[in-house]
């Protein structure tokens, strides 16, 4: 059984791809498959933490045993749903890919193609940074990010974990990462980075968890 290194913790997770609405039936989204969000809130629950998740489209079950789970599926709605359940955290673990940009005019009915040729133009409004936003309360849980990156991967995750000033970063690459059920993570705190091995999701979040409770003692 695993070491019950959250024992007592109260642990906020968000998982999976935000989705923003165009129109009722279309929308932008992204090919996260909520797998290292669900298996780091499977994760934290085993080794003891009450967990809530705040999840958006997921491809995999939401596991058992967690103290609530909230749908909340585009990137405004995260963002309510993430403050809703933020005070008395102790730990805030961000995994969702939220989307940057929201449609501006999304539209109440399905649009039409248009008859004269023209296609419609979606405009883009920028979306809340959720992690950014927590980490910047007066008194912030222990803030644990993703990055996932194409290219550049280490130098990216730098300067995101400066920019949105948390203590720990987990950077993978999109291509080992996103859709897949196995992942290569290097992890970024105060103390360096550190590569784990190439393996499980389940894996790699018992090892996310492992770490991320040794810089809490
Ligand atoms: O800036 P970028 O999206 O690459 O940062 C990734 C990290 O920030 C992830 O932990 C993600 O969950 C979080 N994030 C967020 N809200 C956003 C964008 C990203 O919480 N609007």
């Amino acid at each position: 059984s695993t070491p019950q290194t959250l024992a007592g913790k109260k642990v906020l997770l968000t998982a999976g791809a935000t989705f923003e609405a165009i129109d009722p039936v279309r929308g932008i989204t992204n090919i996260s498959s909520g797998q290292m969000g669900l298996a780091l809130a499977r994760a934290c629950r085993a080794a003891g933490a009450e967990v809530t998740l705040i999840y958006g489209q997921v491809q995999a079950p939401i596991p058992a045993g967690l103290a609530q789970a909230v749908q909340a599926v585009s990137a405004e709605a995260m963002y309510a749903a993430v403050h809703r359940h933020i005070g008395r955290q102790d730990i805030f673990i961000a995994v969702a890919a939220v989307a940057d940009y929201k449609v501006k005019n999304s539209h109440a009915q399905k649009l039409k193609k248009d008859l004269s040729g023209s296609p419609p133009l979606i405009e883009l409004a920028e979306n809340p940074d959720i992690l950014a936003s927590v980490a910047a309360l007066p008194q912030p849980p222990f803030c644990v990010g993703f990055a996932a990156e194409s290219e550049r991967v280490l130098e990216y995750a730098r300067i995101k974990r400066a920019k949105k000033n948390i203590p720990m970063l987990v950077a993978n690459q999109v291509a080992q990462a996103m859709g897949k059920d196995s992942n290569q993570v290097t992890i970024l705190d105060q103390h360096g980075e550190t590569a784990l091995p190439h393996m499980s999701k389940a894996d790699t979040a018992t090892a996310i968890v492992a770490h991320l409770a040794g810089l809490l003692v």
